[in-house]
This record gives structure tokens, C-alpha cells and sequence, in this order.
């Protein structure tokens, strides 16, 4: 192998593993994938989906951007949501941030940095829509990490208001919907209690789960 022959040889061992393991694994595989789970994440090289779940390959669909952001005109997102819905059927969405977020902190502080401040913009609502709680917080630090929970629970509410899932809840598909952050310090997932299964729970869910960020920041 001329380029990168350290990840191919990696990949052989890897495959070689799974196959001694369970000689069927790949071939099951194959034919048929039927994750219960689309997760919906940073693209942040340190908060791999399968891994800190201890998920095997066919367990979970995936996508994920520059932190984690629900855009309703995101053909790329909404096309991997209608996928995971309508065809795969998973029964949980779990969008997932993390602390330590750098498309969080950008949107927090800047500076300019071009074309992705367009993307970031998104984030900046989120700071803009909670921009009292946000400046009430003792220093930078506590208000980025407070901004990455924030921009989870309004990322779930983005998800809830997509057609996919209206539609999904209308005809009685089971669908849950969740807003976890996983901590790069600690490697521990956190739920930040705005999960909700139909389309009365949205708003409460969104609201008890923003509340859920400013009770425990301003207990600090
Ligand atoms: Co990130």
C-alpha cells in the first residue's frame, strides 16, 4: 500500500478481530443494517459516536458537523434524518455535544474566521436567545460550557420542529428525541433531560431542560 499504510494495516487486524469473534459479522452485516439510534454529533475528532458508546458497527446511523448544529435547510442533515426515520426506523435521536466545543467557543467570542462564521451564526442565536443567563456567568470558561448544554437543548428543538419527525409523530412511529454532552475530560456522557417523544412535549422538554442549565449555573 503506497499511502497510509499504517491505517490499512490497522484495518486487517481490526477486521481479522472481528471476524475470529464472530464469523458471521460482516456478512450479517452486509445485507442488512438496523440501527435503533441516529446520532447526531460534533464532527470533533475526539467524540467518536460508536466508540464512547461502546456501539459495534450497524448499531448506530451517524451524522455530524462543526458542533452539532440542526439547521432546517441542511439538505445534507435532513436527508440523513429522513433516511434514519423513514427507512431505518430508529427509535432514538440523539443529538450530543461536548464541553470544550471549539465551534461553540468561536460563536461565543470570535474572531472572525470567515466562511464557517456563517455556520456559526446558528450557535450565535442560541448565545443571543439566552444572552442574559449567558453574561449573568462569573467568567468565559463557565459561559462556554453552559453554551455548549444550551446549544444541545435548542438543537433537539430544531430536530423536533423538522417535518421528518412531525410526520413520524403523527402516523405513530416511535421516536424518541435526546440531548446528551459528553465531557472530553472524563469521557462521561451527561443527559441533559430534553428527551421527548411527541409533539406536546417539545416545548415543556426544551423549557424544563434550559431551566435544568440556569438552575445548575447559577447554584455554582
Ligand atoms: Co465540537
Amino acid at each position: 500500500m503506497k499511502y497510509l499504510p499504517e491505517l490499512f494495516s490497522a484495518n486487517a487486524r481490526w477486521a481479522e478481530e472481528m471476524r475470529a469473534a464472530d464469523p458471521h459479522f460482516f456478512t450479517e452485516l452486509a445485507t442488512l443494517q438496523s440501527p435503533a439510534y441516529l446520532w447526531i454529533g460534533c464532527s470533533d475528532s475526539r467524540v467518536p459516536a460508536n466508540q464512547i458508546t461502546g456501539l459495534k458497527p450497524g448499531e448506530v446511523f451517524v451524522h455530524r458537523n462543526v458542533a452539532n448544529v440542526v439547521v432546517h435547510t441542511d439538505l445534507n442533515c435532513l436527508s440523513v434524518m429522513q433516511y434514519a426515520i423513514e427507512a431505518l426506523k430508529v427509535q432514538h435521536i440523539i443529538v450530543c455535544g461536548h464541553y470544550g466545543c471549539g465551534g461553540v467557543k468561536a460563536a461565543l467570542e470570535g474572531p472572525p474566521l470567515g466562511l464557517i462564521d456563517n455556520w456559526l451564526r446558528h450557535i450565535q442565536d442560541v448565545r443571543d436567545r439566552h444572552a442574559d443567563f449567558l453574561a449573568a456567568l462569573p467568567d468565559k470558561e463557565t459561559r462556554w460550557r453552559a453554551l455548549c448544554e444550551l446549544n444541545v437543548i435548542e438543537q433537539v428543538r430544531n430536530v423536533a420542529r423538522t417535518t421528518l419527525v412531525g410526520d413520524a409523530w403523527q402516523r405513530g412511529q416511535p421516536l424518541m428525541l435526546h440531548g446528551w454532552i459528553y465531557g472530553l475530560a472524563d469521557g462521561h456522557l451527561q443527559d441533559l433531560q430534553a428527551s421527548m417523544k411527541e409533539s406536546a412535549e417539545v416545548q415543556p422538554a426544551i423549557d424544563l431542560a434550559a431551566a435544568g442549565v440556569r438552575s445548575r449555573y447559577m447554584a455554582d
